[in-house]
């Protein structure tokens, strides 16, 4: 029987339009062996419709985002908009709004791609970060007093409650075992943050008690830095806050090969989740046929994994993969192909 889904698809600003324009072919080409019927309902969400209507998310825009299997998100971030506005307006409000509470980011090398670490292949650079998504310093909880003056106070509060790390945490344990993975990495930064982290341990070895089998293991989150281009092969699953989780996947994206290749979900588990390349809007290469949709399109395919086609899933990211091993670079303008090109590659590649 065929099997239906419904995909939003907010392609946003700078390259995000031309990046999901490559997943959403991909797509259509590659669904058939599937039995899949996929409706894609185009959202104006972003930076050219703030600058023209004043609006980011609008109650209808949430109906409608509501009603749909899977978010597909380009990028967001306009040069014409300051810093901060749309980030907060658009994506972290999304995030908020659908509680998709884990931001779920693998940090895989493929065969032939090549990483900034010298001597470490694709058997060593292959973990999968798991970022709590909804609190931290991202709660937004804080404020300023004498705003202006010279006497001024700004203060910025990491939220963490037991609830969300507690969810956070049996998601990383729970996601270790369905995928065969052996280890949980905590990272976090008990010696000083030793309020917010305390409760972020103690949560961990609490959950752990009741998934024996799987191995636990500790780290700073800055001696983790070192360790992951220094000895990568030691992380499998590394569960973390919102902050650390944004910091320590972007060091993440680079040794996986780049910004063109690395995607992530913002995944509620019993809700809407949204997945998106993690590389940003990238302005300067807007309209140009030079941006990598593999990231967007590895987005797409840990998409239809989530909703639940893991067959399919699977066979798209194997797609990606040959298509990566075969390109000569994979930073945007050094494909050796175009955008469009690379989206009927990895029509090619799949199956
Ligand atoms: C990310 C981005 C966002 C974040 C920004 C754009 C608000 O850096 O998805 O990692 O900090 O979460
Ligand atoms: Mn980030």
């Amino acid at each position: 029987m065929t099997k239906k889904y419904t995909i939003s698809v907010l392609g946003g600003d700078g390259t995000g339009p031309e990046v999901v324009e490559q997943a959403i072919k991909v797509l259509s080409g590659t669904k058939k062996d599937y039995d899949l019927d996929l409706n894609f309902r185009e959202s104006n969400i972003g930076g050219d419709r703030y600058l023209s209507t004043g609006e980011l998310v609008t109650e209808s825009d949430i109906s409608q985002l509501n009603k749909s299997d899977a978010i597909l998100l380009g990028a967001i971030g306009h040069p014409k908009v300051k810093p901060g506005i749309l980030e907060q307006g658009i994506l972290l409000n999304l995030r908020k709004k659908f509680d998709q509470y884990i931001n779920l980011r693998p940090v895989v090398l493929y065969p032939g791609v090549e990483t900034p670490i010298v001597n470490k292949t694709y058997e060593d650079i292959n973990f999968v970060v798991v970022r709590e998504n909804t609190e931290g310093l991202y709660a937004g909880a804080g404020g300023f007093i004498h705003h202006g003056t010279s006497q001024e106070v700004a203060t910025q509060e990491s939220i963490n409650t037991r609830y969300a790390i507690e969810r956070c945490i049996r998601y990383a344990f729970e996601y270790t075992k369905s995928s065969g993975r052996k280890k949980v990495t905590l990272c976090a930064k008990t010696n000083v943050l030793t309020y917010a982290h305390d409760l972020w341990e103690r949560v961990f070895y609490e959950v752990a008690e009741e998934y024996p089998d799987i191995e636990t293991d500790y780290a700073h989150v800055d001696a983790l830095c070192m360790w992951m281009v220094k000895n990568p092969e030691w992380f499998d699953v590394i569960v973390t806050d919102n902050m650390f989780g944004d910091i320590i996947t972007d060091l993440g994206a680079m040794i996986q090969g780049g910004m063109g290749i690395a995607a992530g979900g913002n995944i509620n588990p019993n809700g809407v989740s949204m997945f998106e390349p993690i590389g940003g809007s990238a302005p300067k290469y807007t309209g140009e046929n030079m941006i990598n949709p593999l990231a967007c399109i590895a987005a797409a395919a840990m998409m239809m994994d989530t909703i639940g086609e893991k067959a399919y899933g699977k066979a798209l990211e194997e797609a990606v993969k040959r298509v990566a091993s075969e390109i000569p670079s994979l930073s945007a303008g050094k494909m050796g192909m175009g955008t469009n090109e690379i989206g009927d590659r990895v029509i090619e590649a799949f199956g």
